[in-house]
């Protein structure tokens, strides 16, 4: 199995919500390691730029919106497989639909407001985190 990168976001929801730390303990339990991390307030630009895969989709401005509501956190996470062990631990996109124990059961109702973000595969990721993150701002974990 390989080391792999993933971009995770916190989403506005689940940091109004007060559960970063809840989230972050998933991770690190799990056996992820976080190698970049930060607190932003997107603009309507990052945001869209962002989910550009999905702009010609009915729930694009809401997505935009809600994105944009508050405070997020960014992570890059590091670990064995890690792109399909963070989708695993997120849980199914639709809250009513993810299994008991994931985050997205845990921390989420809905599909627009779901608590977290995850890359689907190692290339998206590896342009998810260069969006969010400088090199220099991603850091080897050599301990
Ligand atoms: P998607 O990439 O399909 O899901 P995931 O976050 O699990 O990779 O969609 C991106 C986000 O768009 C999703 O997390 C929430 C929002 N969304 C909706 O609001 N309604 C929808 O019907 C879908 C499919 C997604
Ligand atoms: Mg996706």
């Amino acid at each position: 199995m390989a080391l792999e990168r993933t971009l995770s976001i916190i989403k506005p929801d689940a940091v109004a919500k007060n559960v970063i730390g809840a989230i972050v303990n998933r991770f690190e339990t799990a056996g992820l390691r976080i190698v970049g991390q930060k607190m932003m307030h997107l603009s309507k630009e990052q945001a869209e730029g962002f989910y550009a895969e999905h702009k010609e989709r009915p729930f694009f401005a809401a997505l935009v919106e809600f994105m944009t509501s508050g405070p997020i956190v960014v992570m890059a996470l590091e670990g064995e497989d890690a792109v399909r062990k963070n989708r695993e631990i997120m849980g199914a996109t639709n809250p009513q639909e993810a299994a008991a124990g994931t985050l997205r059961a845990d921390f989420a109702e809905t599909i627009d407001e779901n608590a977290v973000h995850g890359s689907d595969a190692v290339e998206s990721a590896a342009r998810e985190i260069a969006y969010f993150f400088s090199d220099e701002e991603v850091c080897a974990r050599t301990r």
